[in-house]
């Protein structure tokens, strides 16, 4: 039970690597609240769990505001965010309409802003010593992958380093958890001989399973993690070295 007593707040946790990690968190004794655009999958993941399952767009600052207003009058504290929820789309760099670099954008990296703000929030008026992990993608290293997707992630990359600088003195920690390719709904969609072309070239032999980054999810989020901050931490077997 590594994290008991704790309220742990997943986002994207309705399905994919967001669902194992706040199933995993809830084991380890969390409350978790699951915060995801569909509710009903929120709800699912929780089932036999006592967490608070929310229906947010994190891109919505007002929305991502009242959900953390929301879990304080309830749950009284917020120790944990992952900042998990994140799309994706399939462009040539030349054909990138706007919309769509302002949705990957506003999801991956200002989404995690609205709800990093917000925790850290939370944790300041309670004097919480808490973390933040921040989910980027081997591809903010690797390039490969649409500009936009690659962008955001390697920007979450920034926004870790400069939080974990500036909340230290408060005992709040932020850490980058960089996955590779990982076997989740985002990644069940794409062609199989892209997934084989994938594969083939983890020396693992396979992709992530979500359960392998939820432990390691739940290493930065517990006292095992207590002096580590600002850090990448890859889970890709061998895929790219960070
Ligand atoms: N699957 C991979 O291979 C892989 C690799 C590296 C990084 N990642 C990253 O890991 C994270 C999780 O990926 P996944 O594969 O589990 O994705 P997924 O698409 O299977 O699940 C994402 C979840 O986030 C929710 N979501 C999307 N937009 C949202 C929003 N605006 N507000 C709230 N919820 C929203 C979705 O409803 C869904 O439940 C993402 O940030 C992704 O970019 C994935």
């Amino acid at each position: 039970m590594r994290l008991a007593g704790k309220v742990a707040v997943v986002t994207g946790a309705g399905q994919g690597m967001g669902r194992a990690i706040a199933q995993r968190f809830a084991q380890e004794g969390a409350t978790v609240v699951a915060i995801d655009v569909n509710l009903e999958a929120a709800q699912q993941t929780l089932a036999g769990t006592n967490g608070l399952a929310l229906q947010v767009n994190i891109a919505d600052s007002a929305a991502v505001n009242a959900a953390f207003d929301q879990t304080m009058a309830k749950l009284g504290h917020v120790d944990v965010l992952v900042n998990n929820a994140g799309v994706g789309s399939v462009d040539a760099f030349a054909d990138i309409p706007d919309d769509t670099w302002a949705r990957v954008i506003g999801v991956n990296l200002t989404g995690a802003f609205f709800c990093a703000r917000a925790a850290v929030r939370a944790m300041t008026q309670t004097g919480t010593r808490g973390t933040v992990i921040n989910i980027s993608s081997t591809a903010a290293v690797s390039g490969d992958g649409p500009a936009h997707y690659c962008a955001s992630k390697a920007a979450l990359m920034g926004l870790t380093r400069s939080m974990a600088k500036e909340l230290a003195k408060a005992g709040i920690r932020v850490n980058t958890l960089v996955p590779g390719p990982t076997n989740t709904p985002m990644m069940q969609g794409i062609p199989k001989e892209w997934a084989d072309a994938i594969i083939a070239g983890v020396p693992m032999g396979r992709m992530a399973e979500p359960e392998d980054i939820a432990r390691a999810a739940l290493f930065l989020a517990s006292d095992d993690a207590g002096f580590v901050t600002g850090q990448n931490l890859a889970v890709n077997g061998g895929s790219a070295f960070l």
